[in-house]
């Protein structure tokens, strides 16, 4: 979603479409903008294409100079014209947009409906409004003060912007959406990413996490969600326009890598419950209507396929089977009414996928999709679709989209335990916990000093012709995954295999010119591995070895010793991988390649 918000001298409906066009690549389906008129705040939101929006606008534009736009990716509710944002109270006073989830709207919903609340939309973002408004009445007229005080009785995430018409200011928060403030002379700006502001200020505060911020024409107040003032600097931008829309990172790629833990917030938000131990996926499979699943994909999603596997398989029970989706389509599968099929896929386009969709709806399987792109072709056909909402993804390998979408299946996979009984209440509660862990984790895997260490071990060996590339049991996968990250980006052959499936073969490449990733974190099958990584050793090959942080004792049996933070097995995929998208990046980037755009590969395949 995006966000911008303008107060000054300018005609803001002209800012506000112009810095939506700026976030389009944000990707979105509906849009709309709120003008703070004399005695109104008009609002006017389309659903579609921003055009959809401009088109209406230039018929009648709306006059003033303070005004609030958004354009939505639809979470809660459908993409049509009364679930876009902004949103008004029922008075039209009060004007407000919201990025994120809110967690505990239902009930904060069920509790204004009884204080005689009526509601228009089915969004979260809505009830908030509502909730703004009574605190608004409560605080004899004080907006920032309720603004503030309703987001305290707000679980969630959130980016919000919120007007009135008896002021002239703008008041915002945020906690995990991103929002970043324009400073001009006599007049402010708001954008939730900085290419919106660029034609008009070069000066730009960045809100932090927990910020709420007071806007008017000449200047602004940055507070805690306690009321206590802070000091935030104002940083001058010297990027150009296409450095900003990769937010100052070298390569897309390298921002998406950044982007994980946020996009990881966004995949499991609202999605559990820690009381229960349960998932909620807002989806209308019936968990006990089929007898096995088909997972099927290409590339990338096709390894977060496998993990999908390995989950689902030992938490609920069910029989998996996992296809390239190329082979899948003409191998004559096996497919009844009882098998669910999975397709995993980032564009909801890539034609072997939704042609192998469309042979798993021809046996009559019920089919369920793990996707990135909203309203994407596999979306159309689909009985169900669980949006892993990573946001937009350009660099051409994959990598939020990978963490992303092994986060879904593991929420898959636990929820289909849960309802099938194969996971105790306690159980499900202790993974849960871990699944929480996840973001964290992942910004701690991305600390500057472990990042560092990282490129350090990727210049060493970025000469080596052929890498090889082992994991076990749920990680076999992050072996596979790294080693198709390497070949993509850094165009050095490199190997996934299943750590106890090296001696059959591949131990004969095995000398001093080959280096050799392993990972090699927290496992019950640790042990195995190491006996692996001896075997590597024994014949003079050189070892990488990923392990859990404290473990010094395994270190010695490396040449390079690569620390990541520790994590319950079943989710510890997802920290891994963050690990080898860096020694990739890192080896290819030092070897000069275009990492956003290597050669003959295409973000999407939509040809056989
Ligand atoms: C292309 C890309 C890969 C991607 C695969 C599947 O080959 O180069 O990075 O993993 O398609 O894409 P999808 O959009 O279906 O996840």
């Amino acid at each position: 979603c995006g966000i911008v918000g303008y107060i000054g001298m300018r005609d803001a409906q002209d800012v506000l479409l112009s810095g939506l066009a700026k976030l389009e690549y944000r990707g979105y389906d509906s849009a709309g903008v709120a003008v703070r008129g004399v005695e109104q705040i008009e609002v006017r939101k389309k659903a579609g294409k921003l055009a959809n929006l401009q088109g209406e606008l230039s018929g009648a534009p709306l006059p003033g100079t303070l005004g609030i736009g958004h354009t939505r990716w639809a979470t809660h509710g459908l993409p049509n014209d009364t679930n876009a944002h902004p949103h008004a109270t029922e008075d039209g006073r009060l004007v407000i947009i919201h990025n994120g989830i809110i967690e505990n709207y239902l009930s904060l919903k069920a509790g204004l409906r009884e204080r005689g609340h009526v509601f228009r939309s089915e969004t979260d973002s809505e009830v908030l409004a509502h909730l703004i408004e009574e605190k608004y009445d409560l605080t004899g007229g004080d907006l920032y003060e309720s603004v503030r005080l309703a987001l305290g009785e707000v679980r969630g995430a959130y980016g919000i912007v919120v007007t009135h018409v008896d002021h002239r200011e703008i008041v915002a928060a945020r906690t995990v959406s991103p929002l970043v403030m324009g400073v001009g002379e006599g007049e402010m700006f708001l954008a939730s990413d900085v290419p919106a502001l660029l034609p008009y200020t070069r000066r730009m505060v960045f809100l932090h996490d927990g910020d709420m911020v007071v806007l008017h024409d000449d200047g602004f107040r940055v507070t805690d969600l306690q009321g206590n003032t802070l000091t935030r600097s104002i940083d001058t931008i010297e990027w150009d326009a296409e450095a900003a829309e990769k937010g100052g990172y070298d390569s897309y790629m390298l921002k998406e890598i950044y982007e994980q833990p946020q996009a990881l917030t966004n995949t499991l938000i609202g999605r559990l419950h820690d009381e229960t131990g349960e998932v909620n996926l807002d989806i209308n499979l019936d968990p006990a209507s089929f007898k096995r699943i088909s997972i099927i994909a290409c590339g990338t999603a096709y390894y977060a396929g496998l993990v999908g596997e390995y989950l689902i398989e030992q938490l609920a029970r069910i029989p998996v089977e996992v296809d390239v989706a190329s082979e899948y389509r003409y191998r004559d599968p096996i497919v009844s009414p009882e098998t669910l099929a999975i397709v995993i896929s980032q564009s909801g386009e890539t034609i072997d996928t939704l042609e192998a969709l469309r042979e798993a709806k021809k046996g009559g399987a019920r089919t369920l999709g793990v996707i990135n792109a909203k309203g994407s072709s596999m979306t159309r056909e689909l009985d169900d679709t669980l949006y892993i909402h990573a946001g937009p993804e350009i660099g051409v390998a994959s990598t939020k989209a990978y963490t992303s979408m092994v986060g879904a299946m593991l929420m898959l996979a636990l929820w289909l335990a849960r309802a099938r009984g194969t996971l105790s209440e306690e159980a499900g509660k202790e993974l849960l916990h871990a699944t929480r862990e996840l973001p964290r984790l992942v910004e701690e895997a991305l600390s500057e000093e472990r990042v560092s260490r990282i490129r350090e071990v990727a210049e060493r060996y970025a000469h080596a012709r052929d890498y090889l590339f082992l994991g076990r049991g749920v990680n076999a996968p992050t072996a596979f995954e790294g080693a198709l990250k390497l070949k993509e980006i850094s165009y050095i052959h490199a190997e996934g295999y299943a750590a106890g499936e090296m001696k059959h073969g591949p131990i004969a490449l095995i000398d001093a010119n080959l280096p050799v990733v392993v990972v090699g974190t927290e496992s019950r099958l640790l042990e195995k591995t190491i006996s692996n990584v001896q075997e590597v050793r024994a014949r003079a090959g050189r070892v990488i070895l990923l392990l859990s942080d404290g473990d010094t004792e395994n270190a010695q049996h490396a040449d390079d010793v690569l620390y990541v933070p520790r994590s319950h097995e079943m989710v510890s995929p997802i920290v891994n991988v963050v690990t080898l998208q860096l020694l990739s990046y890192f080896t290819a980037t030092h070897l000069g390649k275009d990492v956003d755009k290597p050669r003959n590969l295409a973000k999407s395949v939509t040809v056989e």
